[in-house]
């Protein structure tokens, strides 16, 4: 694998999120978001940790620019944190805020690091939660639209590549649903975990608040923004691979509706129009509807399409849905149920986290579903990636060891590379998840995912991986703007 195996001007690139690597939360006005009240409420976070000080970057960026530069990276992912800009959610600018991610992107471009932007990962101003429950209500539209213009308008003369959101169906379905990621929301009868909800309509109100919420904001751009600043609009959709646990007709069917339901929800409104025919059949009347105005305005409304891809699992039908019906969430909509699990067998090497098995064939079978479904869009893989666990008894010299993350991006990138060369798929770039250890969400600091350790018992400080070297000798493997 050189970098000749990738096309001309493919990116390679770290990616990295304001709420998990920040800190900082109270400085230079910034205003409390979402995450902060969750992750300060007993028993959310598995080692009762918060993201006050994560990893320190809004202090420590110049540092992790030369981090970056060191390996040859072409471009680096990274969010902005909205209750930076407006403290309140709206209102009145902090300039300070609008400072800080001009001195990030300039720092970068000085290093011939190409800023990509995500404008919202995770990280609502708590303000508009608790004014009118942030992503339920349709207000929330024009507050995000204002908040995006602001960032185009200070910073869209230097940034060509914007995320809208990061992960939708996480949002949708951990907030709403599950209740285990921030807002908390989730069905009564999961009332004494999380917060009030209704999981059987809020997740499908809130994804469509954000796919309209996307599509206003390419409207603005188109208008008023493109004919100067010429960069590009996407989103980050976060898509598990699914194979069928069996050959059975209903496992197959079940397999291919899991993945409606997750890939297909979030994008088949910007290619198609309208959601999966699939969900308007079994979700019904909870399904909002787009009007012929709205359905005109999110369609072609993205000029490529992110896709976070880790995992692969086993899809299993199950139309009685047992679990899914006593709780009445989105799951228990689809039918099925996935696990990672076949006869007792895993599906592939697990890395940390519960969640994330390793299996490399996938990423070429996505790509090709991409293809195939939504006539070959330009993509960007936003993030891939894998984690170690924070063990207090590993050493240093051993935990920068770690082999098995270089042969993850070995082979998930053989596979990515291939699917481009070998199938035709139209693929752009590729981001790490991620360039240093930080806050992984509910899991606290106990998940390792990044290339450099981060020693947090001693100023944060940070240590190359093996896979940094491995990454530098890809990335030198041939001119930096090569490839056949
Ligand atoms: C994201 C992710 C990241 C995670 C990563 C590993 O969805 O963009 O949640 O923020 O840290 O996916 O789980």
């Amino acid at each position: 694998l050189t970098r000749n195996s990738f096309p001309k001007g493919f990116v390679f690139g770290t990616a990295t999120s304001a709420y998990q690597y920040e800190g900082a939360v109270q400085d230079d006005g910034r205003g409390p978001a979402i995450w902060d009240k969750f992750a300060h409420t007993f028993g959310k976070i598995i080692d009762f940790s918060n993201a006050d000080v994560a990893v320190d970057q809004y202090n420590r960026f110049e540092e992790d620019i030369q981090l970056m530069s060191d390996m040859g990276m072409d471009a680096y992912r990274f969010s902005i944190a909205w209750p930076r800009i407006f403290p309140n959610g709206t209102g009145e600018v902090n300039q300070a805020g609008i400072d800080h991610y001009n001195n990030l992107i300039n720092a970068l471009l000085a290093k011939g690091i190409e800023p990509y932007v995500t404008l919202y990962h995770w990280d609502l101003p708590q303000a508009l939660e608790d004014k009118y429950t942030g992503w339920l209500d349709r207000q929330i539209i024009n507050d995000y639209a204002v908040y995006a213009e602001t960032c185009f308008k200070a910073f869209g003369d230097r940034v060509k590549h914007w995320i809208t959101f990061n992960e939708p169906h996480t949002v949708t379905v951990q907030g709403y649903d599950s209740g285990l990621q921030a807002p908390g929301r989730c069905s009564l009868i999961l009332h004494l975990y999380c917060k009030e909800g209704n999981s059987g309509t809020e997740p499908y109100i809130v994804a469509h608040n954000i796919i309209l919420a996307h599509a206003t904001v390419a409207d603005i751009y188109m208008n008023k923004y493109k004919a100067t600043q010429n960069g590009q609009l996407g989103i980050s959709f976060d898509v598990i691979w699914y194979e069928p646990m069996s050959n059975s007709t209903a496992d197959v069917e079940a397999t291919k509706r899991a993945q409606e339901f997750q890939l297909g929800w979030f994008a088949d409104p910007f290619f198609f129009g309208d959601y999966p025919e699939i969900m308007r059949s079994r979700v019904g009347k909870r399904l909002p509807k787009f009007t012929a105005e709205e359905a005109a305005l999110v369609k072609g409304s993205l000029d490529f399409m992110g896709i976070n891809h880790y995992t692969t699992f086993y899809v299993q039908d199950d139309e009685s849905s047992v679990v899914g019906t006593l709780l009445n969430n989105t799951l228990a909509d689809t039918g099925t149920i996935s696990l990672p699990f076949r006869n007792g067998k895993p599906i592939g090497d697990r890395a940390n986290s519960i969640w994330l098995y390793i299996v490399p064939g996938s990423m070429r079978s996505l790509m090709n579903y991409v293809k195939d479904r939504y006539n070959t869009p330009p993509v960007y893989i936003t993030e891939n990636g894998m984690d170690d666990s924070n063990s207090p008894f590993i050493s240093l010299k051993d935990a920068v060891k770690d082999d098995k993350r270089i042969s993850y991006h070995n082979e998930y990138l053989t596979n990515l590379a291939a699917s481009i060369r070998e199938d035709g798929c139209d693929v752009r770039g590729y981001f790490v998840w991620s360039l240093l250890d930080n806050w992984e969400w509910t899991a606290g600091y106990t998940s390792r995912f990044g290339l450099y350790f981060v020693d947090y018992n001693n100023n944060l400080k940070r240590y190359p991986k093996n896979s940094v070297l491995w990454f530098k000798n890809l990335l030198a493997s041939s001119c930096k703007f090569g490839g056949p």
